[in-house]
């Protein structure tokens, strides 16, 4: 077993490690054997005030953060890339720990998040308004200013690239944090945190407060001093918040929510080649990926010898203990392992064909199978509903117009895939189907330049790109009286 250290353990407020006030702790678990890996400050409605407090005095207009230049904003956000960077090994090693994904996996997501703080550390200068020729005798001219202090609850599938994707466009932007990492993944938030005090940022930026979502979370989606919430995870939390964000006063939400993503696959593909890139969208990150692609839509011409390679596939997938050279470790906890497996019990009890995988792996740690299920329909549960674990769903179509719109019967929408090298097939699905991003010929290209969020249940706002920082800006318009001739 590996050893790695965990050096922060409490809540970060105002620049401070603090226990919390109720004195407090929970445990988190280390998903490869069950095991305690430490006990964690446990925030709550009190911590939460106080982190509030902080965020809301650093927000104050005679701040150093508010009369920060710009320029100096971006110097201090490309400075967290490179503490980011520097520490890229250990960030990885403590994220493989407390999460289960394999540490390369875990490493490469630092270096993708040091190029998010990148991109918005470039973009915190270059955040201009319009000079607008408006009606009647005056000039009038917008300005983006930030939205406030800002609530910002983190799921743990991909806790340092979620952490640092609602960071960096609210940083650049020039809003004050409180963010709340998922309870089952609080190590490298704190990690980070740590890092953030480093760089040099004022205290009261950045607050991190771990705890568990009924409490912490909700005492931050109802504060009456939080001017926005952004969220990831679930749907079904995420209309949660929504209705918390408008109780005592108007959030502004952001919501990247789950979804069951299609993947179509025409007769013209490279079977070999699309049943790798199917592989790799269904079972990314052990398939806890909210833009998975895990409904996998074959035409018939080439359904038989696509379904034999993707059980092929996922058969050789490696599994195992996420430190050593793996492609999938173990789910994140109990309840997830548990739900998956009865996702599985009823793919088979539903009558789909289980090819592949189909059960749990050892009997220590969260370990499951890869598993694939072939002759799916579009009506079945696995079909229906997001299973987030390591499981595939083979459907055969015919034709493009029953594909789309059997691609579209489903109230998700955050992506979608197809695979051919027919252009128009291509671009005529890219412009039906209904989802925030759609990926041709590859999946999952997720890059700091371009927006990423849903469409209908999926969400609401995108993160990344320009649009990730517009969720952070208001607009002020600004109005000035000229005289029609002047009298000078
Ligand atoms: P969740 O949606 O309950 O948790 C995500 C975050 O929200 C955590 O930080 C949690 O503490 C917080 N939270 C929970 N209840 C809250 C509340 N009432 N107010 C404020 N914050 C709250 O997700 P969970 O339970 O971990 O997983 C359930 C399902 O959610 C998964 O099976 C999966 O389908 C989906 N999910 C989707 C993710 C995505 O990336 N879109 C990430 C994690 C889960
Ligand atoms: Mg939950």
């Amino acid at each position: 077993m590996v050893k790695v250290d965990v050096e922060y353990t409490k809540l970060f407020i105002n620049n401070e490690w603090v226990d919390a006030v109720s004195k407090k702790t929970f445990s988190t678990i280390n998903p490869q054997d069950e095991t305690v890996i430490a006990q964690i400050a446990e925030g709550d409605k009190a911590d939460i005030d106080l982190a509030v407090a902080a965020a809301k005095k650093a927000f104050h207009r005679y701040s150093e953060w508010r009369t920060m230049d710009a320029s100096q904003r971006g110097r201090l956000i490309l400075r967290l890339a490179e503490l980011l960077e520097s520490q890229a090994r250990y960030l990885a090693e403590l994220e493989t720990l407390d999460c289960g994904k394999p540490v390369k996996d875990a490493e490469d997501e630092v270096y993708f998040s040091a190029s998010v703080l990148r991109y918005y550390a470039g973009k915190a200068d270059k955040i201009n308004g319009n000079t607008i020729p408006a009606d009647g005798d005056v000039l009038s001219m917008t300005l983006k200013e930030p939205v406030g202090v800002c609530g910002q609850i983190i799921p743990w599938n991909y806790p340092i690239p979620m952490f640092i994707w609602k960071i960096a466009p609210a940083l650049a932007a020039g809003c004050t944090l409180i963010v709340k990492p998922a309870e089952q993944t609080p190590l490298t938030a704190l990690a980070v945190a740590a890092l953030i005090k480093e760089a040099g940022f004022p205290p009261g930026v950045v607050n991190v407060v771990p705890g568990y979502g009924p409490t912490a979370g909700a005492a931050l989606t109802h504060h009456p001093d939080v001017d926005k919430v952004a969220f990831t995870g679930s749907t079904e939390v995420g209309r949660i918040i929504l209705g918390a964000a408008s109780a005592v006063n108007l959030k502004r939400v952001t919501l990247e929510l789950g979804g069951k993503s299609p993947l179509v696959i025409f007769n013209d593909a490279d079977v070999e080649k699309a049943a790798q890139i199917a592989h790799a969208a269904a079972f990314a990150n052990a398939g806890q990926c909210c833009c998975a692609g895990t409904r996998t839509y074959v035409q018939s011409g080439i359904y038989d010898n696509f379904v034999k390679k993707a059980a092929e596939i996922a058969q050789k997938r490696r599994v195992g203990n996420p430190f050593d050279a793996v492609q999938q470790g173990p789910q994140i906890d109990k309840e997830m392992y548990d739900k998956v497996l009865s996702y599985i019990e009823a793919g088979k009890a539903g009558g789909a064909k289980c090819i592949a995988g189909g059960d749990k792996l050892g009997d220590k740690g969260y370990y499951i199978k890869p598993t694939v299920f072939a002759d799916v329909k579009d009506d079945m549960k696995i079909a229906k509903e997001e299973i987030f674990g390591p499981v595939q769903s083979i459907l055969k179509f015919d034709t493009f117009e029953e594909v789309i719109d059997r691609a579209n019967d489903t109230n998700y929408g955050l992506a979608a895939g197809v695979i051919t090298n027919d252009i128009t097939t291509a671009m005529t699905f890219a412009k039906f189907v209904r989802a925030g991003s759609v990926w041709i010929n590859t999946y999952d290209h997720v890059t700091s330049q371009t927006p990423f969020g849903g469409f209908r249940d999926s969400g609401l706002g995108r993160e990344l790109g320009e649009d990730g920082i517009n969720q952070y800006l208001e607009t002020k318009t600004v109005t000035l009286a000229l005289p029609k001739k002047p009298q000078l």
